[in-house]
């Protein structure tokens, strides 16, 4: 399989698009990038030499295009709460006109999967152009954007065909992880046994991915819903709301419904006033700190006839159910990892409907896999 991936003979391998096979790749890039990362003997994470001393980093600038830059979301939220580093944030299409000023000695991360996408390329120009130190996430590791940076981290997705990201996200994932590790080690937030705690986890991911890819049954039976949806919401909280962002843009790239994600605690600030039973309500609830506060977000749409589709864990199923129409059990696994586990259901669910709909799975109309152009 390994082999398959980086020879570039590259079939549908019997799947019936690209984004299937893709998808069913998530297990195998998950490992192979941990493999590039975690030394098995010490089951520490060892990064290869990086432009700038984590230690001294006084705060990181993260930016990024389509589901890279959700990718960079989650980022945020463990650099943050794991490593205690500032994180500002911004997508790269804006980051290039705005001029933010910036502290000196920042660390510029960048995520692309082409490493040729036209906007998160002039954003490391406008970052360099300010003494930041550039480190980019790639999976293209020969880009122009490889060529620009001070270090690159490869995730190791091998190609990806299908327009819409699914396996390189989750590998971005696993390498921001990795990367949360060492930055939280150098700035004293983390001692051994804390390490061993999240890289046990990690090292549990390919095998939970694989759980989640047993689900298709019931995240198809959830796609007969959403078929016949115009609008559909997307929820999520703290880690889970990128992960909501990640399944409402797969779900318009390729089935062509609107969908909008929101922080679930935004929702009665807005949002709300769109629930009806015509506007079924996808959430990305497992079983974390803020499992009782989406919940509880959850029954004040379901007051309102939404008809809720949730995506939980083992822990959390028993209170989902009742409340939802429809869930979907993924394990129970480490809050560290959860967002991993959570994103590869959602891509899921997005293909599943755009198979009923029958779009064009892996070119869908209007959008390029990597744009070059502004
Ligand atoms: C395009 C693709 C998306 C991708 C985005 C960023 O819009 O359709 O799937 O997330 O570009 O691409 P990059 O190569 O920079 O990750």
């Amino acid at each position: 399989k390994i082999a398959a991936l980086t020879s570039g003979a590259i079939g549908k391998d019997g799947y019936q698009h690209f984004m299937e096979k893709e998808l069913h790749e998530h297990p195998l890039v998950i490992g192979q990038t941990l493999q590039r990362m975690i030394d098995p003997a010490t089951r520490q994470v060892v990064l290869p030499e990086l432009p700038c001393n984590l230690a001294e980093v006084p705060r990181a600038v993260m930016t990024a295009c389509g589901s890279a830059f959700y990718a960079a979301m989650v980022g945020r939220f463990w650099l943050e709460s794991v490593a205690r580093l500032p994180v500002d944030i911004d997508i790269a299409s804006e980051l290039r006109y705005r001029d933010p000023p910036l502290t000196k000695g920042s660390l510029g991360l960048l995520i692309s999967q082409s490493g040729e996408t036209a906007d998160t390329l002039a954003a490391l120009r406008t970052l360099r152009q300010n003494s930041a130190h550039i480190l980019s996430v790639l999976n293209v590791e020969h880009s122009t954007m490889a060529r620009e940076s001070d270090a690159v981290l490869g995730t190791a997705a091998g190609p990806e065909i299908s327009v819409a990201s699914t396996k390189a996200f989750t590998a971005q994932l696993t390498v921001l992880a990795c990367l949360t590790i060492a930055v939280a080690r150098s700035r004293g937030m983390l001692d051994a046994a804390g390490e061993e705690e999240l890289v046990t986890a990690l090292l549990d991911l390919p095998s939970r991915a694989a759980d989640a890819l047993a689900q298709a049954d019931a995240i198809r039976s959830m796609a007969r819903i959403i078929a016949d949806a115009s609008n559909v919401l997307y929820l999520g909280r703290g880690s889970m709301f990128p992960v909501a962002m990640e399944g409402a843009l797969k779900l318009k790239e390729i089935s062509y419904i609107h969908a909008e994600a929101y922080a679930a605690g935004e929702m009665k600030h807005g949002p709300i006033s769109l629930i009806d039973n015509t506007v079924p309500i996808v959430a990305s609830a497992p079983f974390t700190p803020l499992f009782d506060k989406t919940l509880s977000n959850l029954q004040e749409a379901k007051a309102r006839g939404g008809r809720l589709l949730v995506f939980t864990d083992t822990k959390g199923a028993e209170r989902v159910s009742a409340i939802a129409e429809q869930m979907v059990v993924l394990p129970h696994v480490h809050d560290f990892t959860a967002p991993v586990v959570q994103t590869i259901p959602v891509q899921m669910l997005a293909y599943e409907v755009a198979v009923l709909r029958g779009t064009d799975v892996d070119q869908p109309r209007n959008l390029a896999k990597s744009v070059t152009v502004e």
